[in-house]
């Protein structure tokens, strides 16, 4: 089964590529490098011993779509690429849904010329909003979203199932992802953001290699055990398999299917500091500071839904999330 990637260079693409290809799929990569880099292909080649073929190209731009239909037989896609720093789709709302909402457009038109009939979308925890119910199940009514990030997220759900409804022979999977931190345990994959990262563990990765001279922890007087913000923390390599379990689902009744990916577990920002500093023996400088707009509480996964039908559970614990990411620093970051 030959899977198109796009996103693939990316840091969840790159590792869905190696747990793809390691479970036996032909993957094919297509980027435009906007927040990525083509060596990570080398890197998913030096794991698997596969490099997929790939095309550097813009998903706006929908002629450079085609020919990867064209010259390949691709069965489904799987849909990473997007913008999705939070605060800079605030500042940068055209690009954030001319790149997500009209690059998707063009996709599923051009899937929709190549008879190609399955996708799977990333989606993202934030369309809960500030979640009604915790834990998060899919049934969880869709909340307000803050950010034109989030919006796109939440349109191009609403965009594909409207699709999917009146093209009922395709299979739309939207997966859920809660926060995705770690990196592939041989330190050749991993998250390395461009300027100032926004998420906490990249910042993390930035002032324990010393870039940044302490974690500032967004408020402690939140309604949650030691009053930081509780996540739920997914290893990279966990949300990658389950990219490869849903793929069975292209077997059963074409139709729209929602997946929470996450672990199921809250861990707070003191959390992650200290098993952070425990995991790899180190300390953390860190200041709290006033809350930052927009955050919510509390936000965790039921994720027992994707056990149940695919067969999919998390495996890997905070002190693993902890020590890969560290790994990845010091194996491709510092060196
Ligand atoms: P990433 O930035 O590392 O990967 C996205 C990839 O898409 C990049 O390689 C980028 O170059 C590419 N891209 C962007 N615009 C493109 C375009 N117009 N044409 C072609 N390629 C383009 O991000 P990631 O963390 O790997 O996230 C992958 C997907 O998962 C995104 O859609 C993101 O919104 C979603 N998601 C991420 C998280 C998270 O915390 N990382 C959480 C929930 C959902
Ligand atoms: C986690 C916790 C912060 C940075 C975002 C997006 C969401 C999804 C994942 C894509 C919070 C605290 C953070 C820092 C801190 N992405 N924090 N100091 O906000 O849960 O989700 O990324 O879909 O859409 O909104 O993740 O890593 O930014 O924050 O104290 O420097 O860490 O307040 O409690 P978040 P995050």
């Amino acid at each position: 089964m030959q899977i198109l990637v796009t996103g693939g260079t990316g840091y969840i693409g790159s590792h869905t590529c190696v747990e793809l290809i390691n479970a036996g799929f032909d993957v094919v990569v297509f980027d435009n490098l906007s927040n990525s880099k083509e060596s990570a292909l080398d890197n998913v080649c030096k794991i698997t011993g596969k490099r997929p073929k790939f095309y550097q190209a813009d998903m706006r731009d929908i002629d450079s779509l085609r020919p990867v239909f064209s010259e390949n037989h691709i069965d489904a896609v799987i849909h990473f690429a997007g913008l999705k720093a939070v605060g800079e789709s605030v500042a940068k709302p055209w690009e954030y849904y001319s790149n997500n909402v009209g690059g998707t457009l063009n996709l599923i038109r051009v899937m929709n010329e190549y008879d190609v009939k399955n996708i799977v979308f990333s989606s993202s925890a934030t369309v809960y909003g500030n979640p009604a119910a915790i834990p998060i199940t899919e049934e969880c009514p869709l909340g307000e979203t803050t950010n034109p990030y989030g919006e796109t997220k939440k349109m191009l759900e609403r965009i594909l199932s409207d699709y999917q409804k009146a093209n009922p022979t395709w299979h739309v999977m939207l997966l859920r992802y809660f926060n995705p931190i770690g990196a592939h345990e041989s330190g050749l994959l991993g998250e390395e953001p461009n300027g100032i990262p926004n998420n906490l563990m990249p910042y993390i990765m930035q002032v324990v290699s010393g870039k940044l001279p302490f974690l500032r922890v967004f408020g402690n007087d939140y309604e949650t055990p030691d009053g930081t913000g509780v996540r739920d923390y997914i290893h990279v390599v966990d949300l990658a398999k389950g990219h490869v379990s849903v793929m069975k689902k292209f077997n059963d009744e074409p139709g729209v299917y929602i997946y929470n990916l996450g672990t199921g577990k809250g861990y707070s920002v003191l959390d992650i500091i200290h098993a952070f500093e425990k995991a790899n023996q180190l300390s953390i400088p860190y200041q709290v500071t006033e809350r930052r707009p927009g955050d919510i509480a509390t936000c965790y996964s039921d994720p027992s839904k994707a056990e149940k039908e695919l067969g999919w559970k998390a495996q890997y614990d905070l002190e693993k999330m902890c020590k890969d990411s560290y790994n990845f620093v010091k194996k491709s970051v510092l060196k």
